[in-house]
């Protein structure tokens, strides 16, 4: 949901910004655009489209755009955009000016009362240039700059008391050439901290090439940053200490590495990933979840688990769900993370709320999680950024090593948000006397199996190209399954729809026949996971069901299924494994087909059109 870079030192500037940018362009990618103060001048230069349309721009300006070009700036702010309030269009990309050019802000996140504020504005005289929320705040900072404060820091201060909404602000004043003021309530802001120069970001990878050491900011509070200095101050101007985090990702882990799309790289990470996130916990024949009192007094005392999530992390919920239940015999819900906190949950102390998300920044699921805090529950979160919101915010935390995950369609996150809800149901069976010592054993053995299953996969994956190379024209796609395979189905379902924008749905095998088999007519792709020994021969009535319909069917099935007799076009094998982990293998030839499908369509893999890979409005 928009990305922001800031950068004060020796560098050349512009080119921190664009490398910055171009790594946050995942965030969103409508417009771009940069300010900066060269010579006692704020300058401003925005474009619709993506990072690259800005750096054509201001490389045929004359702009050296180039690391090793001079550097004559003395501060400079960046952003990529996301659109919620204007449509894409040069005049609503940020950065904005206020109206006597005192002022440039970039911003995310959304200013709720911006209507009230422009029109209190208007009757002091300024005019708008855009129909963005964000050109109220620089133009609202000028006004108590001006005509009140005399002051950067103290105006900002002074606007944020009038402004409801959520904010990571970066904020340039043309008589403060030396410093960045920021604030922050509700989206990230990361400090890197470096010699006689400084950064910030919305996320790490904008960072990581200069420097490891990173600060991540709190909310509410103030950044006055120099090249020589940080300075975090509370709304009232209190000085606050702050911790120096050290990030030890690659520097590679943020870039392409060869592979066509960051997609395409993330799930050839994936066997590597999952086994960083599960192999280190697994010791000695039983599994250790570091922060996380897995006590039998702890386990013993919860009636109750509720998992909240959105999307893809969301999809691996509900695989947890059904893990928990199964081996532990504790009721779970699963809720869609916006939905949370308008169904009056029924949760107090005795619930363990469990929060998946890659991000860590997703506001649905931090409101979820604020809300299930509120009503007592004890919070548990499985995030892959390290030192995000709700990383910091949850009782307990997991943490995925999946890495930086660039490409907007979740994959390697995905599956090792599984991992974790693997472990945890495995532990939380044992401590419970759910799971013989023998049962217990096999399942570590199948977690610690799966990478090289999962490199199985990856190594026939042109089957899966072939595939989606004859059926990439179909206009609607039906994933059904059964059981852990429909949970699959609703993740496989998502990954096709958002990068190839092909209409599909995830149907439970069974309900098919009360409704929606009406939509099944000749040619309707359908895909099917079909890994549940138990359930097999009712998948086998489904998919004939569909079959005689007219459906091309590509069935997805274990080694152990391949003799077997389904009335599919086309079957995809995957290694045995105990039918309970099949999901975590299932997953990844659904990706492949997502990706190839929209491969073939030309869409843009990493980039699908109207999302953003941190979801950080309601
Ligand atoms: C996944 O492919 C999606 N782009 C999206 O559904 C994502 O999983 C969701 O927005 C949640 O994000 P989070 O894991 O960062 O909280």
């Amino acid at each position: 949901m928009c990305g922001i870079v800031g950068y004060i030192g020796a560098r050349n500037t512009l080119s921190v910004l664009i490398k910055g940018l171009e790594c946050l362009e995942y965030r969103g990618y409508d417009s771009a655009g940069v300010s900066f103060i060269q010579n006692g001048k704020l300058n401003v230069i925005k474009k619709k489209g993506k990072v690259k349309e800005l750096y054509k721009l201001m490389d045929d300006s004359g702009y050296d755009l180039s690391e090793k070009g001079k550097n004559s700036i003395s501060a400079g702010i960046g952003h990529t955009r996301w659109a919620t309030h204007g449509a894409p269009s040069d005049e609503n990309s940020h950065p904005h000016m206020s109206m006597n050019g005192k002022i440039c802000v970039v911003h995310n996140g959304i200013i709720e009362n911006y209507a009230e504020l422009r029109s209190f504005l208007r009757k002091k005289g300024y005019e708008f240039a855009s129909d963005t929320d964000t050109e109220v705040a620089a133009q609202l900072i000028e006004y108590y700059y001006t005509k009140k404060e005399h002051d950067f820091e103290g105006s900002i201060r002074r606007a944020l008391q009038d402004i409801v909404g959520s904010y990571a602000l970066c904020v340039l004043c043309v008589d403060y050439p030396d410093r960045i003021i920021c604030a922050k309530k509700d989206n990230p802001i990361v400090i890197g901290i470096g010699d006689k120069e400084n950064f910030i970001a919305s996320d790490i990878p904008a960072l990581i090439e200069y420097t490891r050491d990173v600060v991540f900011m709190e909310d509410n509070c103030i950044l006055i940053m120099t090249k020589d200095s940080i300075t975090i101050k509370d709304v009232h101007g209190e000085v606050l200490d702050y911790e120096v985090a050290h990030v030890d990702w690659d520097t590679d882990a943020a870039q392409k590495g060869g592979y066509a799309h960051f997609m395409m790289k993330e799930m050839f990470e994936e066997p590597k990933v999952f086994e960083a996130t599960v192999a280190p916990r697994i010791k000695d024949g039983d599994i250790f979840l570091e922060h996380f009192p897995c006590t039998k007094e702890f386990v013993s005392n919860i009636n109750s688990i509720n998992i909240v999530a959105c999307g893809t992390a969301y999809h691996a919920g509900c695989i947890g769900k059904y893990l928990i239940e199964k081996l532990c015999r504790i009721p779970v819900t699963c809720t869609v993370a916006s939905e949370f906190i308008y169904s009056d949950p029924i949760i107090d102390e005795h619930t363990l709320t469990v929060v998946i998300s890659q991000s860590g920044e997703t506001l649905d699921t931090r409101n979820a999680m604020r809300e299930a805090k509120n009503r007592g529950s004890q919070t548990l979160a499985i995030v892959n950024v390290i030192g995000s919101t709700i990383a910091r915010e949850s009782d307990y935390v997991l943490y995925t090593a999946a890495g930086p995950e660039i490409s907007v369609a979740s994959t390697k996150a995905y599956t090792t948000q599984l991992g974790c809800v693997y472990l945890l149901a495995l532990k939380f069976a044992k401590v419970l006397g759910k799971i013989t010592p023998e049962k217990y054993a096999d399942y570590q053995y199948e977690l610690l199996e799966m990478p090289s299953k999962l490199q199985k996969i990856l190594d026939v994956q042109d089957r899966i190209q072939r595939f989606a190379s004859a059926e990439y024209n179909a206009e609607s796609i039906f994933f059904i399954g059964r059981g852990l395979d429909y949970y699959l189905s609703m993740e496989a379902s998502l990954k096709l729809k958002e990068i190839s924008y092909i209409h599909s749905e995830a149907y439970a095998g069974g309900e098919l026949k009360h409704g929606t088999i009406a939509l099944i007519e000749d040619g309707t792709l359908v895909v099917s996971p079909i890994t549940q020994d138990e359930l097999a021969g009712k998948m086998e009535s489904n998919i004939k069901e569909v079959s005689t319909r007219g459906a091309t069917v590509l069935a997805i099935i274990p080694e152990r299924f391949a003799e077997r007799e389904f009335s599919c076009n086309e079957k995809f094998i995957i290694p045995d494994c105990d039918e309970l982990f099949a999901p975590i293998l299932t997953a990844l030839p659904c990706q492949l087909f997502a990706y190839y499908m929209a491969v073939n369509k030309g869409c843009d893999i990493d980039k699908p059109r109207n999302l953003a890979k941190s979801v950080t409005v309601e």
